[in-house]
Parts: C-alpha cells; sequence; structure tokens
C-alpha cells in the first residue's frame, strides 16, 4: 500500500520535509564573527517575480538593513508591499536578482549549499499561521525536535530532553509532547512554532506576522512570550506585523516599507514621537489616543486612505507615496524618486526617504496642511496609549489558552 503524501507546506516554510527522510546536515558550524558582526546585512537587494501575465514585479526594491546581534528590529507595512519576500531572501528561500546578503558575517552569494545549510541552522522563520507550518501527521515533541535531527544535533535521548526543556520555556505543558497539531489551541500551535525555531539556538528568528493569525486575547500571550525569550534569550529578531503598535513592544529599531522600498527607518522611540515620513505619519496617527488633536489627525489618515493605491506591478514616476500623499508636489515628488535621507544629528542614525521631510517635520507646514487651529502639534499624543496589551496580561495566564 502507498504510505500517504505529505502534507502541503505553507507558503513560506522552509523546507525541512521532515516526512521524508531529510538526511543529516553534517556540516560544520561556520565561524560567525565577533560581536560587532551583524547578524544581517541586507545591501541594495533587489527581488523580482513575473506577474502571472509576465509582467515583471520588484517586490523588493533596493532594500538596505542591518540588524545587530541581540537586537530586534520592526518591519511594518501594508499588505503585498514586500516583507515577506525581503525575509525569505534574506536566507535565500527565494532568489535575489542584485545586492547583498550577509548573514552572521558570510556573504550569501559566495556560499556553497551546504555552508548555506549550516547558515540556516541558526536562522528561524515563525510563520503567520500556525495550523498550517505545522506538519499534522507529526506529534509536537517530533515537530519541536525535527531540527535538531536535521541538523545533527545531539543524540536521541539530548534531543528529547532539549525539545521538553523547549517546551517548558514556550509554556507548553509536558503532556502535549504527544500530542498532534489539531488537537492544540490556536496559541498553542504558535507556541509550538516558536519552540521549533528556537529549538537550534538560532542567532536570528525571523518572525513573519507571528500573531496576525491569532484571536486577540492569545495575541497578548505570544508576544508577552516573545518579548519574554528576547529579554532572557542571546538572539536577534527581524519582527514583521501589519501593525506598527504590535512591534512597538518588542523593537528596537523599525523600518517602515511601502511599496517595495523602506520609507523610514529609526529607533522605535523616536519613530513613535516623531514620525518623519508621510505614511509613517499615518500609521502612528492610526493607534493615537481619540483626543482632539490626534481626531484631526485620524481625519488626515482618513484622507490619505482614500486616495489611488498605486501597485507594484505599475509604481508611480517619482517618489511611490504620492498618490497618496497630502504633501505631494510635482517637482520633485511625481519626478524624482526621493533619495535615502540619513540624519544623524541626535546621535543616533535615522533614515527617511522623501523630498520634503525637513518640511513636513516642521510646525509650520504640519499645521498648515493638518489644519490644526494654531494650537501648537502635541507630540505628547505619541506616546504609548494607555491599556498597553502586554500589560493586560496576567502572568500566570500566560502558559496555556
Ligand atoms: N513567488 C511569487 N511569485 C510572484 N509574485 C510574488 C511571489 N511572492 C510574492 N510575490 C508578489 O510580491 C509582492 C510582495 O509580496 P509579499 O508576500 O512579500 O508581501 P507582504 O508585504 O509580505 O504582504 P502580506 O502583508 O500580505 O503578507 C506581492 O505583489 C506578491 O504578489
Ligand atoms: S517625496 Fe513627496 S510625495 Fe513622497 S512622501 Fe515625500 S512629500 Fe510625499
Ligand atoms: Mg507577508
Amino acid at each position: 500500500m502507498n504510505s500517504p503524501k505529505p502534507a502541503p507546506f505553507a507558503y513560506g516554510q522552509i523546507d525541512e520535509r521532515p516526512e521524508e527522510d531529510p538526511g543529516v546536515d553534517s556540516s560544520a558550524p561556520l565561524e560567525e564573527g565577533d560581536r560587532d558582526t551583524p547578524v544581517l546585512l541586507l545591501e541594495d537587494l533587489v527581488v523580482r517575480f513575473k506577474s502571472m501575465e509576465g509582467i515583471p514585479i520588484t517586490a523588493v526594491d533596493r532594500v538596505s538593513l542591518r540588524i545587530n546581534r541581540r537586537e530586534t528590529v520592526g518591519l511594518v507595512g501594508e499588505t503585498g508591499c514586500g516583507k515577506s519576500t525581503l525575509a525569505r531572501a534574506a536566507l535565500k528561500l527565494v532568489p535575489f536578482q542584485e545586492g547583498h546578503v550577509t548573514l552572521l558575517g558570510h556573504d550569501l552569494a559566495g556560499l556553497r549549499n551546504t555552508e548555506l545549510r549550516s547558515l540556516r541552522r541558526r536562522c528561524q522563520m515563525i510563520f503567520q499561521d500556525p495550523r498550517g507550518s505545522l506538519n499534522p501527521r507529526m506529534t509536537v515533541g517530533r515537530i519541536i525536535g525535527e531540527p535538531l535531527r536535521v541538523h545533527g544535533i545531539g543524540e536521541r535521548r539530548e534531543q528529547a530532553e532539549a525539545v521538553r526543556e523547549m517546551m517548558d520555556l514556550v509554556g507548553l505543558p509536558d503532556e502535549l509532547y504527544a500530542r498532534r497539531p489539531v488537537q492544540l489551541s490556536g496559541g498553542q500551535q504558535q507556541r509550538v512554532g516558536i519552540a521549533r525555531a528556537l529549538i537550534t539556538r538560532p542567532a536570528l528568528v525571523i518572525c513573519d506576522e507571528p500573531v496576525s493569525a491569532l484571536d486577540v486575547s492569545i495575541r497578548a500571550q505570544i508576544l508577552n512570550l516573545l518579548a519574554d525569550l528576547r529579554d532572557s534569550l542571546d538572539v536577534s529578531f527581524l519582527f514583521i506585523a501589519h501593525d506598527l503598535a504590535v512591534v512597538r513592544h518588542l523593537s528596537d529599531r523599525v523600518a517602515v516599507m511601502y511599496l517595495g522600498r523602506i520609507v523610514e527607518e529609526g529607533p522605535v522611540g523616536e519613530i513613535f514621537a516623531q514620525p518623519r515620513h508621510p505614511y509613517s505619519q499615518g500609521l502612528v496617527a492610526a493607534i493615537l489616543r481619540a483626543d482632539g488633536f490626534a481626531r484631526q489627525r485620524l481625519g488626515q489618515v482618513r484622507r490619505l486612505a482614500a486616495g489611488d493605491l498605486p501597485s507594484l506591478l505599475n509604481p508611480p514616476e517619482g517618489c511611490r507615496y504620492q498618490s497618496r500623499c497630502p504633501y505631494a508636489l510635482d517637482d520633485p515628488c511625481r519626478k524624482t524618486p526621493p533619495p535615502d535621507f540619513v540624519d544623524s544629528s541626535s546621535g543616533v542614525s535615522r533614515l527617511v526617504a522623501c523630498h520634503r521631510w525637513e518640511e513636513i517635520a516642521s510646525d509650520s507646514l504640519d499645521s498648515a496642511v493638518l489644519g490644526a487651529d494654531g494650537t501648537e502639534p502635541d507630540i505628547s499624543i505619541y506616546a504609548p496609549p494607555q491599556g498597553d496589551p502586554k500589560d493586560s496580561v496576567e502572568p500566570e495566564n500566560r502558559a496555556g489558552e
């Protein structure tokens, strides 16, 4: 009798094909440089696809990004802007056409397959759809331990011990060891995904919208767990989300992506206190408390959202944000793509890709465009809202759902 076919893997899953014999990765671990070597460095990365009609799409367009050791970088942007593609290209799970990716000090372009495999042991992903990313025919213990087997780490008994330790770390009760994904709640399934990602003690974990498929109550628990792990483990995170509010809890720095490009990047506190790109301003405004000035901002956001939505299939000339931007000028905005302006005047580096960022940052233009009634814009409205969801979860509720 034929054995059943392995379940289809979710979009984006690393192809470790556990039910087929994965073999053992016998490659020696690569040197990883010193503490100052970035975990991930993207330089002018370009990823192109072809649409069904054969039209080229530049999903990632000259993106540069650096993630240091023990640093968490949030990547936000609306659907289809290229976040997942960037993440997958960073691990060479999709090919890139231009630019450089340096993982743990190694330029991916120069690596042999065995070396790439060895590096991937130290770089893991957590996916949006926890259920779809877990093999339904495997038990929890086997799913979590699979990367150890694939990479030939430890003996069988040591692997089982490591799995139980990891289950404990992510708040999964031991009795779930022999269960299958379908017997778990959504939150427990995502904890299994997190445990599987962490079991090889990676240096970098890419979380691709790890909470967006979960119920609101469970989201806070998973965010709490990721925050605890970030604080206690020697690991860097690239944390992808639609929602700036979600990345704020976890990130040291934030990169805002729009139609394949990073339009603003900087320390999380500064981006929240004073977003410079009009798109980032809209994202921040969307999570403001509904006080007076915030309502004006929210009105503005609605107006912005009503603009024409451009597409990666046909990006506009000049600045890609022009059709939604209230500050857009014919010249230069509709003629010339804005370069990356890097401002280090406050002692930390901030990047913004907007021709008019200095004017937009000034009160006069801000008031004129937003129609503020002569009062100074109150930057305190950008402070984190009261009732942070992270604080609403009792510690004893974190473990199981
Ligand atoms: N394998 C592929 N072949 C063709 N086009 C692709 C492929 N993967 C992604 N794309 C296109 O690249 C663009 C960026 O997609 P991507 O999945 O990276 O966006 P995203 O920001 O992660 O969106 P979401 O928030 O919805 O997950 C989209 O237009 C998408 O249709
Ligand atoms: S470059 Fe012009 S259109 Fe683009 S975000 Fe800045 S002001 Fe708006
Ligand atoms: Mg995505």
